[in-house]
């Protein structure tokens, strides 16, 4: 595997490499098996994978979560060898990152106006700037993100189409702990007794999916938020069409997913699940 602190580097070093299909992964480190499941995903359908490990400012609206994000590039280093990924791109500063940044626009309609994109205010005008840049650099052919941030996933995807930038967004499945706790790094920040209590989202949610056909929408959004605040601060709890976000109406039959946020402790966990 080959490490590249700046973008110039990866960029010669990607240019012997150019008609390939290339995979590329972008995280912020702290990589664990849901990670994991991306790179795999991306070895077994590319021929050169690309992992990058930036702790990306510009898209945390807290500086606390900003600080307190894990930092473990060692292991990092040792995940990505265990995979197979070819390149990874861990700039040395935001700068290397940011140098050739241009304004740009994209039209979203409500996917950056609900749930996240109200909770986190500019949290998304980050992630889409640093992936954009990204993307630039790399030059991928397929991108790999995990559905446990559907809508990030979404967005990302609708940039990708509007800008034409020729990548293929593809989602993966939530990886789960043997207790159904979505694989997060943020996971690494709760203490034990909030490890258990981290629970309450995936249960919540599969009572959502067995009860999705006793209740009126609303009134099932209203049950889990009273059954989440028992335990932790829950900041949403909705019921949305997959494949647009828009809130359901009784003519569409199509995929469900239920997506919650909930803070244990300080630590904001986020997870969703399909229930129709
Ligand atoms: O999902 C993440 O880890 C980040 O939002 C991403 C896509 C790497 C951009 O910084």
């Amino acid at each position: 595997m080959k490490q590249f602190s700046n973008q110039n580097d990866l960029k010669i070093a990607l240019k012997e490499h150019s008609g390939k299909r290339i995979g590329f992964v972008p995280t912020m480190g702290a990589l664990h098996s849901g990670h994991a499941s991306l790179l795999i995903k991306a070895k077994a359908e590319c021929d050169l994978v690309v992992c990058s490990i930036f702790v990306n400012p510009t898209q945390f609206n807290e500086a606390a979560d900003f600080e307190n994000y894990p930092i473990r590039i060692e292991e990092d280093l040792k995940t990505l060898q265990s995979v197979g990924c070819d390149f990874v791109y861990i700039p040395d500063n935001p700068e290397d990152v940011y140098k050739n940044e241009q304004d740009f626009k994209v039209d979203l309609g409500i996917l950056d106006k609900i749930m996240e994109g109200v909770k986190r205010p500019g949290h998304f005008d980050g992630v889409l700037r640093v992936v954009k840049l990204l993307f630039e650099i790399v030059s991928p052919t397929h991108s790999y993100f995990g559905l446990k941030d559907y809508q990030q996933y979404m967005i990302i995807k609708e940039m990708s189409r509007q800008l034409k930038m020729g990548v293929e967004v593809i989602g993966c499945p939530i990886i789960r702990e043997a207790d159904g706790l979505a694989k997060s790094s943020r996971n690494l920040l709760l203490t034990l007794n909030q490890r258990q209590i981290a629970t309450t989202l995936i249960k919540t949610l599969r009572y959502a999916h067995e009860y999705y056909d006793r209740f009126e929408t609303r009134e099932l959004e209203r049950i889990c938020l009273t059954m989440m605040r028992q335990y932790g601060e829950p900041e949403y709890f909705v019921i949305r069409r997959s494949d647009n976000l828009e809130k359901i109406d009784s003519s569409y039959k199509g995929e469900i997913r239920a997506f919650t946020v909930c803070k244990i402790g300080d630590v904001r966990l986020i997870d969703n699940l399909r229930i129709r």
